[in-house]
């Protein structure tokens, strides 16, 4: 079930103008075929030379993991936002456990900037990562310790109940509507052990402090676009609630951290500068659909973007949430509340 293999058609889909756009209403749908003009590939698509996902189904709109660009953006958040949190890796109480030897799951792993990271640090623990792509870890940099599955997780998690002793994702929710969200939750509950943990790290979709004028209307485009997909920007700040409606998750905590954007910071306000222009970068083509602008003034808010970095004293916070499989799952079979 599920697994990513053989022709996929070629679906339309289409995206509703929105605030971003001045313009009226009238013929308030744009074909994104007709405007990428994009070539039909087996499960990816090539869109102004870079390769996207082009699953039926699948929601995620940032490039493959594989190309240096998409690779070089997750490996400098993830240095950036380790920086953020002291060298550590992640929030659950767990590193003893990873010491001695743990199963954990890594979902949507891409490239493997946090898996690989992981398994080094900790040998004796074993490592799963799934993403939708085919993988892009080179055989000769994979760890013994760590397995690589290449897997659609909105068919859910291909694994037996209880088989990890942490679950943990990272920038991947964007790729689920609310009721996927909430199946996803409870399918890493489920190969959870009771009494292991799970875990997410997501940043959220809006700036706090001075923000310039072009970056907002970027980041306001952007969230506009993420709810035509269905998916509440909201979520990213808020998946503590979404852990404590699930009703088998306990113990839940929260760490946030604050990420300046901008030379104003020293050099790693800088580097997130360049971080955040590289998104930019790869959300290209839903921006200029949302923004109804062509690749010339795309490229120039885009420096505008670089300019509001230094001038502004921009932040954005990142959110870490983890929480603890109950012992005892018959026991919360009743206590599922709506989020
Ligand atoms: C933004 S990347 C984050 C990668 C990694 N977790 C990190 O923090 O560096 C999201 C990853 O989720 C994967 N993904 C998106 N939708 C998916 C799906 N339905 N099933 C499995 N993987 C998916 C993408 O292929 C991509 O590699």
């Amino acid at each position: 079930m599920g697994v990513v293999s053989g022709k996929l058609r070629w679906k339309s889909f289409q995206v509703l103008r929105t605030r971003s756009d001045n313009k009226s209403n009238e013929n308030a749908h744009l074909d994104l075929n007709e405007v990428y003009k994009a070539d039909v590939l087996e499960d990816c698509r090539t869109i102004s030379g870079r390769r996207y996902h082009n699953v039926q189904g699948v929601q995620y709109f940032l490039p493959l993991a594989d190309e240096s660009r998409e690779k070089w953006r997750l490996e400098t958040l993830s240095m950036i936002w380790k920086n953020a949190h002291n060298g550590r890796r992640f929030s659950a109480p767990m590193h003893e456990k990873l010491e001695k030897g743990a199963r954990i799951l890594d979902v949507g792993c891409a490239a493997g900037s946090w898996l690989l990271d992981m398994a080094i640090c900790y040998p004796k623990s074993s490592f799963v990562g799934v993403d939708i792509s085919s993988e892009f870890i080179p055989e000769n940099e994979k760890p013994k310790n760590v397995i690589y599955l290449q897997y659609n997780v909105l068919d859910g998690l291909p694994f037996c109940d209880s088989s990890f002793d942490m679950v943990y994702e990272r920038c991947l929710i964007s790729a689920f509507n609310k009721s996927r969200l909430i199946t996803f939750i409870e399918e890493c509950v489920r190969v959870t052990k009771p009494g292991g943990w799970i875990e997410s790290h997501e940043m959220e979709a809006m700036f706090r402090g001075e923000v310039g004028p072009t970056t907002k209307r970027l980041l306001l485009a952007m969230n506009d676009f993420l709810k035509i997909k269905g998916c509440d920007a909201r979520t990213f700040s808020t998946m503590s609630e979404y852990f404590a409606a699930n009703g088998k998750i306990e113990n839940i905590g929260v760490e946030k951290n604050s990420i300046p954007v901008g030379s104003w910071a020293g050099p790693i306000g800088a580097l997130s500068v360049e971080a955040i222009n590289e998104g930019w970068l790869s959300l290209k083509p839903v921006m200029q659909i949302t923004l109804g602008v062509n690749d010339q003034e795309y490229n120039g808010l885009l420096g505008q973007v670089r300019i509001e970095g230094s001038k502004y004293r921009a932040t954005y916070r990142t959110h870490r949430v983890f929480g603890q499989k109950i012992k005892n799952v018959s026991e919360s079979e009743n206590h599922r509340v709506a989020v």
